[in-house]
């Protein structure tokens, strides 16, 4: 019997952890899938919620790290993962994204000379600022396959001198997750409850370091957020880090007075996937909305300098918005006329990508 380790500890890990789950019981006769919770997130909200939504089973081992720096994160996520690691003595652990969390087990667990699989390799920003970019070229560096859910993925691997023989295009696991939660979705109460009428709001999301973490671009966001307001309803689910800043900036109450801005708590993946279905358009700095989006076919505008996910800007419904006032009010002026971008499903992102990858671990990999 092999055993596989897959890992989760932040919100977008979770959509790309439950259809391997469910991919791998199909092998449940010759392969144990054990899912470790790091802990990197622990609010309800931006954790249990998703086992719920998504219909993981709860975690085999949860390893409770929390928040912290970057250093004490991953290392404290290391010293934990690496108990887990000889308890169990997995044939194989699969690292997913681009989070400490990725960084940190894919570390172990290579140094304990356990095959890794870095899954949505490849991505790259070339933008050294991003704590994530750091993660994702420091994951590549060291893991043994490659699992990739656009061809730049691919391309850019080939370029940094990996081996094709480890690089599997096997499309986007997120997307799996959608596909599976998108009927259940249409029994989402969120838009009644709020009072929401289809495609009559704008969907807000900011959370990424760039954008929050300093003052004055902050405020240059809540300008151009009061701006667009005065046409179209924002609805703005906050992640816990904008709450804390817009808080500590002293900003918070300005927001709150704008009864055009609709503020709430982050929201679980079948509420948050019927709003980003029914939404004029969304605006975000998050990686996976914008493949979402794409996915959904629904127009997007994301307010960063640079994207790693550039298929949904080629053939996808993404638009890539350095996130200046000018800039965005040029774009969204744009996108309140209906001149949207029309975008098409990229290659492979059709809900069955984990099931490639399982097919390929158990045949391919973990053969001999
Ligand atoms: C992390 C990921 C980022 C991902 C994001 C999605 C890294 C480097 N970054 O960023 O790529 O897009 O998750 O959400 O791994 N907090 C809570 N409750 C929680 C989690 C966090 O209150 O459950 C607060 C804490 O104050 C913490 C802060 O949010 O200090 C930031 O959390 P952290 O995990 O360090 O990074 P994220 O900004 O969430």
């Amino acid at each position: 019997m092999k055993k596989i380790i897959s890992v989760v500890g932040a919100r977008p890990n979770f959509m790309k952890v439950a259809p391997i789950h469910r991919a791998f019981k199909k092998y449940e006769d010759v392969a144990k899938h054990i899912i470790v919770h790091t802990g990197q997130h622990y609010d309800a909200k931006m954790s249990d919620a998703f086992f719920q939504d998504l219909e993981m089973p709860s975690p085999d081992y949860f390893l409770g790290v929390g928040s912290g720096s970057h250093a004490v994160q991953t290392a404290k996520i290391m010293v934990e993962f690496e108990k887990v690691l000889i308890e169990e003595n997995p044939d194989m652990v699969l690292v997913v994204g681009d989070v400490n969390s990725t960084i940190a087990c894919s570390l172990t667990a290579v140094k304990m000379g356990i095959k890794t699989a870095h899954v949505e390799a490849g991505l790259r920003s070339y933008d050294r600022a991003m704590p994530e970019e750091i993660n994702r070229l420091a994951t590549d560096a060291i893991s043994d396959y490659y699992f990739i859910t656009e061809k730049s993925g691919k391309e850019n691997l080939l370029r940094e001198g990996y081996d094709n023989e480890k690089i599997f295009l096997t499309g986007n696991n997120m997307i799996d997750s959608q596909v599976f939660a998108l009927e259940k979705s249409k029994g989402s109460m969120v838009l009644k409850n709020l009072g929401l009428e289809e495609k009559s709001y704008v969907l807000l999301t900011v959370h990424r370091p760039s954008n929050v973490d300093n003052k004055e671009q902050l405020e240059i966001l809540l300008d151009t957020f009061d701006l667009i307001s005065k046409t179209k309803k924002l609805i703005f689910p906050m992640h816990p880090r904008t709450i804390k800043n817009l808080k500590e900036f002293g900003l918070y109450s300005r927001i709150e007075d704008n009864s055009e801005i609709i503020l709430m708590e982050a929201l679980g993946y079948i509420d948050f996937l019927a709003l980003m279905k029914n939404s004029f358009f969304v605006m975000t700095d998050s990686g996976g909305i914008q493949e979402e989006t794409t996915a959904l076919g629904v127009p997007c505008l994301t307010l960063r300098d640079s994207t790693e996910r550039p298929i949904t800007t080629e053939i996808g419904t993404n638009i890539l918005v350095v996130p200046s006032k000018e800039n965005i009010l040029k774009n969204v002026n744009n996108y309140l006329d209906s001149n949207f971008k029309k975008g098409e499903l990229p290659e492979l992102w059709d809900g069955r990508a984990a099931e490639r990858m399982a097919e390929i671990i158990i045949n391919k990999i973990l053969v001999n």
